[in-house]
């Protein structure tokens, strides 16, 4: 069983990541993170996801979750950060992007990233997808 953490508790992880991860018969969804405490209780609450597993810190959530996979769902301009912190704890960062053109952007600023990507255990995957 693979575990898996958000970074990002908004409308998109409402409606898409954290359905379908907590669906999904090989992962489970172990630790959130997010600066807005009532996302945070929101998704928790949902997912059933530990008090303890909520963090408001997403470095402390990859430094303590043990995770396998992270999704990054942060708004646009906050994707770099997490998602290189995720790579570098070792976990594989699924990232979102609305639309083609940002999704492209995002891919280009990810491309002289490979040597922090080989350090985590199973590699990285990047994707922007379409709406
Ligand atoms: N492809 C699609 O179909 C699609 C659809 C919707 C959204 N998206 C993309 O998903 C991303 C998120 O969109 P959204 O609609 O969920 O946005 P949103 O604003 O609803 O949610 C973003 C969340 O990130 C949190 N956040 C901000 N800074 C943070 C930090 N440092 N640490 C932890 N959490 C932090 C915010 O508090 C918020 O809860 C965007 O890039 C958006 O374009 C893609």
């Amino acid at each position: 069983m693979l575990r898996a953490g958000i970074i990002g508790c908004g409308g998109i992880t409402e409606r898409r990541h954290g359905p379908v991860l907590v669906a999904h018969d090989g992962v489970e969804l172990v630790a959130l993170a997010d600066v807005n405490q009532q996302r945070l209780q929101l998704l928790g609450d949902r997912h059933l996801v530990p008090e303890a597993a909520r963090y408001t810190d997403y470095e402390k959530m990859l430094a303590h979750a043990e995770l396998d996979i992270v999704h990054v769902c942060t708004p646009h301009d906050l994707h770099e950060a997490p998602a290189i912190a995720a790579m570098e704890a070792g976990g594989l960062p699924g990232l979102t992007s609305r639309g083609q053109r940002r999704g492209a952007g995002m891919l280009r600023t990810f491309d002289g990233l490979d040597p922090r990507m080989a350090r985590g255990p199973l590699g990285a995957t990047v994707a922007g997808h379409r709406r």
